[in-house]
């Protein structure tokens, strides 16, 4: 018998998991909320109150941990190696204390341009503002199931190339330099499938990455690539199968990097928000 309930939101994506027992939980209830989460892609847990350290056991029965590329810089937690730090605080010294600051992020999947990209990331609200900073959480199963039949035709065994150079953001990543050229196809990058198949669930999912701006489908001329991305672009924010999560403190939220993408409000910039985040391993989509 599980040892918490499960409360699913609707049929597209996401459900409460009602006292989890945070203070002695084992592998075996990890495994079962392991089972609600494939199931509903997005899982979140109310009223939390635990501590980093209950976070980083909780997340280890998930899966080695991913350390994000922001992990080093300014989202490092200085205790906690494994927690990324999402926060518009600021230091003593005026640099900032998080990752992200007070601005919109637009929809991604997390580090879609490595050649793994996470399975989960649990995230946990620990100061919140007091409207604005949403995340939403939008579904690629049900956006794959109502693809258009010919754009559908036209993402069959296709990959895109995400070119590794710029962030999201516009910025240069640590370690890469502008390129030489503006053709994007022949700049440094991975290769993933549109389509990928969850390796647990067996469904298939839309993978567009992290950024529409510098992407390519591999083997298609470059404006009609770019005419098939922004169709899908368009596509994923479509209300009908996008959750929004008002964030409570000590709310947590854990989502499957595999099948979501997610995307955050701004909120004003004389208020404090500050998460954790903590990010499991994930394999190679196909
Ligand atoms: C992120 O992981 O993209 C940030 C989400 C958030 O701050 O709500």
């Amino acid at each position: 018998m599980p040892r918490f309930e499960v409360r699913p939101f609707g049929d597209v994506l996401g459900a409460d998991i009602v006292g989890f027992p945070f203070d002695d939980f084992s592998q075996d209830d990890v495994d079962e909320m392991r089972r609600a989460w494939i199931e509903h892609s997005v899982v979140r847990f109310r009223d939390t109150d635990i501590d980093d350290a209950t976070q980083i056991r909780f997340s280890s029965c998930l899966g080695p941990f991913v350390i994000h590329p922001r992990q080093l810089q300014q989202g490092k937690h200085t205790g906690h190696p494994e927690i990324l730090v999402i926060s518009n605080k600021k230091k003593e010294d005026g640099s900032p204390a998080g990752d992200l600051g007070d601005g919109e992020v637009r929809w991604h999947t997390d580090t879609w341009f490595k050649e793994r990209p996470p399975s989960a990331a649990i995230l946990r609200a620990l100061e919140v503002p007091p409207t604005g900073g949403d995340t939403y959480f939008s579904s690629m199963y049900r956006a794959y199931e109502t693809l258009a039949p010919e754009l559908k035709k036209a993402v069959e065994g296709r990959s895109i190339h995400h070119q590794t150079v710029y962030d999201g953001r516009g910025e240069i990543r640590l370690g890469m330099s502008k390129p030489e050229s503006d053709d994007v196809r022949t700049w440094p990058g991975v290769a993933h499938p549109i389509v990928r198949t969850h390796g647990e669930s067996g469904r298939k999912a839309l993978y567009l990455g992290g950024s529409p701006k510098y992407s390519w489908i591999i083997g298609l001329p470059l404006d009609e690539s770019r005419a098939i991305l922004d169709q899908l672009w368009a596509h994923v924010a479509n209300p009908d199968f996008v959750w929004r999560q008002v964030w409570k403190k000590g709310d947590m939220v854990m989502w499957d990097n595999r099948c979501v993408m997610h995307r955050r409000d701004s909120f004003a910039p004389d208020a404090i928000r500050l998460m954790h985040r903590t990010t499991i391993e994930g394999e190679r989509p196909v």
